[in-house]
């Protein structure tokens, strides 16, 4: 037998799936599927999305030599899950893992928004759903084993949020949809090939960083702006690629870029110390680690008085000095809403990576807009969101 069509090629890697992670019961699943399209109705997407669309596909529009092949893999399938597992009640509710690189403002909004969204499209954690939630408190090593457990323990989705994460996942992308959040820059950091056409059973929301809008701010805030520091942790793929972008930019603009990086606070904190005695301004682009140690690394900034530029309205809040940023409980909520397709069915290449980089907001902390003693120039004035 050869499944050369998409739906068999489909089906095949999601039985496979299950078997492999002796996974809910397969027979389960269909039966009610079946049961459902025998008695008229379509088969039920809430237990099981994918076999369920299938089923309906094949009963209703195909048949003939395809509904064999597929009628004869899920026999196997039912015989050799069945036996494994059987139906056991709770099992049949779908899983879907949370992991996060570290704790930030940024990151648990992005968390929180994503909860409260899959509430309001009808999910509640233990009785149609089961949620789970892990933070690796940056470090790698956790981060790697929270993801090799979410894929051995039968898993339906894994939520990545943060770069780091995604990339820990993608390990387990072939038998499990991954769908990223807030993943800056999703094709440099090998993750998807194509936005447009996720074919790595990858996919999310992206926050590309506007660096050109940001620095551009620096600049309307201080046209003497000479020498520009960059922060951030070189491990990241994220600020790697936010790094090449400011780099270009400060070619342009005749600007020279001093870069520092460090993997956890207390090198932040010195590599930090380093850009201020130099600089004329700091930018600190999304950066998981430098986010996680900001407030240590603005109060420093704020004694000397030297303007520190963010990538998030978050790193704003906590003290940075302005940035040019989305609004990140969108992007949790689209995300939600991407769990929820494949959930229903839908299978990853048909979900396209949604880059939030539109409706953007100039942010401006005003305690250290004081603190380092600036004042907005008249043209800016009307669109600054002030932030305490
Ligand atoms: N975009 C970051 C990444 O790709 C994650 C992130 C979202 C972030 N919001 C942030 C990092 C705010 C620092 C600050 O990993």
């Amino acid at each position: 037998m050869d499944f050369q069509g998409r739906r068999e090629r489909q089906l095949v890697k999601y039985l496979r799936r299950m078997l492999a992670l002796k996974a809910r019961s397969v027979e389960c699943i269909l039966k009610s599927g079946y049961e459902n399209i025998k008695s008229g109705g379509t088969a039920d997407e809430q237990i099981c999305p994918e076999v369920g669309r299938l089923l309906d596909g094949f009963f209703f529009n195909k048949g003939g030599k395809g509904m064999k092949k597929i009628l004869t893999l899920i026999m196997i399938a039912c015989m050799m899950v069945g036996i494994l597992t059987g139906c056991q009640g709770k099992n049949d509710v779908p899983k879907v893992s949370v992991a996060q690189i570290v704790e930030h403002k940024s990151l648990n909004e992005i968390r929180d928004s994503f909860h409260e969204e899959m509430k309001a499209l009808g999910y509640k954690d233990g009785e149609n759903i089961q949620l789970e939630f892990k933070d690796a408190g940056n470090q790698r090593n956790t981060l790697n084993s929270i993801l090799s457990t979410f894929a051995g323990n039968q898993s339906d989705v894994i939520v990545a949020i943060a770069t780091p994460t995604a990339i820990a996942a993608a390990n387990y992308s072939e038998d499990i949809p991954i769908v990223f959040s807030a993943v800056s820059d999703p094709i440099q950091s090998g993750l998807i090939d194509d936005l447009q056409h996720p074919n790595k059973n990858i996919t999310g929301t992206s926050d590309e960083i506007q660096v050109d809008k940001i620095l551009s701010l620096a600049l309307e805030m201080d046209p003497n702006m000479k020498k520009l520091g960059f922060i951030y942790n070189s491990g990241e793929a994220n600020s790697v690629s936010n790094l090449e972008k400011a780099k270009v930019f400060c070619k342009e603009h005749n600007l020279t870029l001093i870069e520092a990086s460090g993997t956890n606070i207390s090198e932040m904190q010195s590599a930090f110390s380093v850009l201020l005695n130099k600089c004329d301004a700091i930018f600190a682009p999304n950066d998981n680690t430098v986010a996680s140690s900001i407030s240590a690394l603005v109060e420093l900034a704020n004694k000397k008085k030297v303007p520190v530029y963010a990538g998030a309205d978050s790193m704003v809040s906590d003290g940075c000095f302005a940035t040019v940023g989305i609004n990140y409980t969108e992007l949790g909520k689209e995300t939600a809403r991407m769990v929820n397709q494949i959930l229903k069915g839908k299978d990853v290449s048909e979900i396209p990576v949604k880059v939030f980089k539109d409706d953007l907001n100039i942010y401006v902390n005003e305690d250290t807009l004081q603190a380092i003693g600036r004042t907005i120039p008249k043209q800016l004035k009307e669109q600054v969101v002030m932030m305490k």
